[in-house]
Formats: C-alpha cells, structure tokens, sequence
C-alpha cells in the first residue's frame, strides 16, 4: 500500500489528516497525529502507536479558521493526507491552507485525483448516474481539476501521480508554505476550472497528463523517497 510506505519514507514527527471517516489511513501514522471530519464513524483502535491523536469534529474550513496545526504540534506538519469533501474548491482550499502549516520538504497527498470513469466525477454525491461507474460506492467527485489547477499556478511543486486504485494518489512536496497564489487567485482558479467537464477534457487525456507511475514501482520506502527527491 502506497500509503503505507510514505509513511515508511517520509518518517514523519507530525500527521495531519482531513477526511477521516472510520480511521482506516489514519491507522497508518505512529507519531502525533491530528484528524479532521465532520462526522467521524470510528469503530476500532485508529490510535495505536501515537504519542498523542486530537480529534476535530467539524469541516476542514472551520478547523483552518479556529485553529493552528502547527501550533498544536509544537512544529509543522511533516505529511498530509487530504481526503475531505470531493470538490475542487474544497480540496483547493484544503491544500492551500494546509501547505501554510508545512515545512517545504513535507509531504501532501491528495486523494481520488484520477477517476476511472466519468461516472465517479460527478459533482453531486446523490445523483443517479453515479450507479452507472465500474466503481459505484466510490466518489471521486471533480477534485481532479486539482491537477490542471496546480500546474498551471504552481509550477514550482513537486507532483508525481501514482496509479493506487481506484482513482490514484498524487504525492506534493517542493511545497512553499509562504506562497499566497492560491489564495490570492483563488476565485479566478475556481471559476476557470469549474466550467471543465470530464466529458469533454477527457479521461484518457487527464490520465495522460498525469504521467502515473505505477504502484509496483514504489515497492520499497527507498523508492518512494527516490521519487520525492528526499
Ligand atoms: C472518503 S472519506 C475518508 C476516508 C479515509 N481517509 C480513509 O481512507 O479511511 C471522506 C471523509 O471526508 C469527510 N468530509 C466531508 N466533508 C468534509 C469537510 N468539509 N471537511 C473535512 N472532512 C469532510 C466525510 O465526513 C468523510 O468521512
């Protein structure tokens, strides 16, 4: 699991995680570790090895606006997982205001950035065609506008996608946490991507674009951090 040698990898002092739902990825960290959902469905031990795991029970946005992660860890964020509301103009948000919180060799990973058919990248959760995916419990929803987003107003990122079923993991790191382009253009970006359509971009061209590598080529945590240039 890729997940599991990033832990591996990047080692890391401090996790911050935005999506959280029964702790399945949050299970992965052994350091100090802070989880933000709305609704957490948690059954079993997520905790384990941790120093410390807080809990915020609300929206990313209300945590960012409350609250400092890196001022509760007593230092930056070392590794992210963002997995929160799937749409752009949230998971933008959430990776802008995250970033803020990270050292510049830490590490973001976003989830269900490549979906696998256009039915996963509705925008709306309940609609009907939805049934119609090869993977109809899983919602990617439009977050892989993301992708197009960051290359164009933040070249300066690292980003490689890998091919984890069933809609990839996109690893970020060369991050700027003093960078305000995102925040600054963020209703421009929000309105020129949100005319684009899966449809017409096309699944095929966005995979393309995404220049994937494939999960067996990250067997190793040695691997992982040869690709992050760690
Ligand atoms: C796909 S699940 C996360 C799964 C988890 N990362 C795992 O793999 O085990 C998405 C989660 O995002 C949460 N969520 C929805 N809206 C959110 C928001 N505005 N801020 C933070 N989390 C949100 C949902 O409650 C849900 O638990």
């Amino acid at each position: 699991m890729v997940l599991a040698r990033l832990h591996e990898s990047v080692r890391p002092s401090t996790y911050f995680e935005i999506g959280t739902l029964r702790g399945e990825t949050l299970k992965l960290a052994k350091c100090k570790s802070i989880a933000v959902d709305p609704k957490f469905r948690i059954a079993s031990d997520v905790i384990g090895a941790k120093p410390c795991c807080l809990f915020f029970q609300t929206t990313s946005d209300d945590f960012f606006r409350d609250r400092d992660p890196a001022a509760i860890f007593g230092a930056p964020i070392d590794f992210a997982f963002i997995d929160g509301l799937h749409l752009f103009e949230y998971a933008l948000r959430d990776f802008a205001n995250t970033e803020r919180h990270c050292r510049p060799n830490s590490v973001i990973v976003l989830h269900d950035c490549v979906p696998a058919d256009r039915w996963m990248a509705e925008r709306v959760y309940t609609d009907e065609c939805r049934r119609r995916s090869t993977f109809p419990d899983r919602w990617a929803g439009d977050v892989w506008k993301i992708l197009p987003a960051l290359k164009k107003y933040r070249p300066d990122l690292k980003i490689a996608v890998v091919d984890a079923e069933p809609t990839g993991l996109v690893l970020i790191t060369r991050l700027d946490p003093q960078s305000n382009v995102l925040s600054d253009n963020y209703d421009g970006i929000v309105q020129e991507f949100s005319g684009l359509d899966i449809t017409k971009y096309g699944i095929a061209r966005h995979q393309d674009d995404c220049a994937m590598i494939s999960t067996r080529a990250l067997a190793r945590a040695a691997d992982v951090a040869k690709l992050l240039g760690r």
